[in-house]
């Protein structure tokens, strides 16, 4: 298949498709500066995982795991929303609710740019309601108290350089943790009941930027697949759904959604 065709048949498979999942990873926002995780420069190759993104590290060393968090949500605040984000939300936004999104980022981009979206259109900024992102490995600015588990959103500083300035809960006074997923945790019940919801429903699902790995979100594609759905893939790079895609568009994110969701020409775009 050359680069046009498979555009061109991605295109029409979603295009066709009564209801779409789309599923996101790290690879969508790295283009924005947001390191992936398994990648060169992938945050799990310069940390390990069980010293920072554990309940047994947080419980070991709170200070350390909040530190990268203050890290990550630095980095982040500097970052924009970028051309896949935004292709993507637009192209949301016109399916009124036949398809939904449904990530494993934590760095809220995609929600900002369905709200600069939404804003453009009119609407209130704040107004995304059922067509918010579905979070499936929580939220880098959301906190979750570790002792009646309150969950707020939480975009204030944190001052991770000793144990006594950690944010504690305004409720019960107990220690806040990031509400993000970590190793060895379960998924939030009702993000991931209703991303398995939307697999089921779903007639095409189009994966965009992870390395489809780790699980349940590895998953939800091929529950599409079961259920005799089919698969658009975009990723520079190979990844375990590869052999089960209708079409594998071999590109970045940022260059590859704004013509796929969009209009215009493709540059470059390897398809296959
Ligand atoms: P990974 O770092 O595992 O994979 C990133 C993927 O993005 C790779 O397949 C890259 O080829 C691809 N990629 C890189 N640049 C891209 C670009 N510009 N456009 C499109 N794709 C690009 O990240 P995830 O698959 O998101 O979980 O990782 C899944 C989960 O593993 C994360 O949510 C995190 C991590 O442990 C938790 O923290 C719970």
């Amino acid at each position: 298949m050359t680069d046009t065709q498979a555009v061109a048949a991605a295109r029409d498979l979603l295009h066709r498709a009564r209801r779409v999942l789309v599923l996101t990873g790290a690879g969508i926002s790295a283009e924005c500066g947001v390191p992936t995780f398994r990648g060169p420069g992938g945050l799990w190759k310069r940390h390990r995982p069980e010293e920072l993104a554990t309940p047994e590290a947080f419980r070991r060393d709170p200070r350390l795991v909040w530190e990268w968090y203050v890290w990550r949500r630095e980095l982040v605040s500097s970052c924009e929303p970028g051309p896949a984000h935004h292709a993507l939300a637009g192209w949301l936004g016109r399916r009124s609710g036949s398809a939904r999104l449904v990530t494993q980022n934590v760095d809220g981009l995609h929600a900002r740019a369905q709200r600069e979206w939404a804003a453009a259109q009119g609407d209130a900024p704040d107004a995304l309601g059922a067509g918010r992102p579905v979070e499936l490995h929580g939220a880098l600015f959301r906190v979750r108290c570790t002792a009646c588990r309150r969950e707020t959103e939480h975009r204030g500083t944190v001052d991770a350089s000793s144990d006594a300035t950690l944010p504690r809960c305004s409720d019960c006074g107990a220690l806040l943790r990031p509400a993000v997923v970590w190793f060895g945790e379960m998924l939030p019940a009702e993000a991931l009941d209703e991303a398995i919801r939307w697999a089921r429903a779903a007639d095409v699902a189009l994966v965009v930027g992870t390395s489809a790995l780790v699980h349940p979100a590895a998953s939800l594609p091929i529950l599409v697949l079961e259920r005799g759905g089919g698969l658009v893939e975009v990723n520079p790079e190979p990844s375990p759904l590869t052999p089960r895609a209708a079409v594998s568009i071999r590109a970045p994110a940022g260059t590859a959604l704004p013509v796929l969701l969009g209009t215009g020409e493709l540059p470059g775009v390897k398809g296959g």
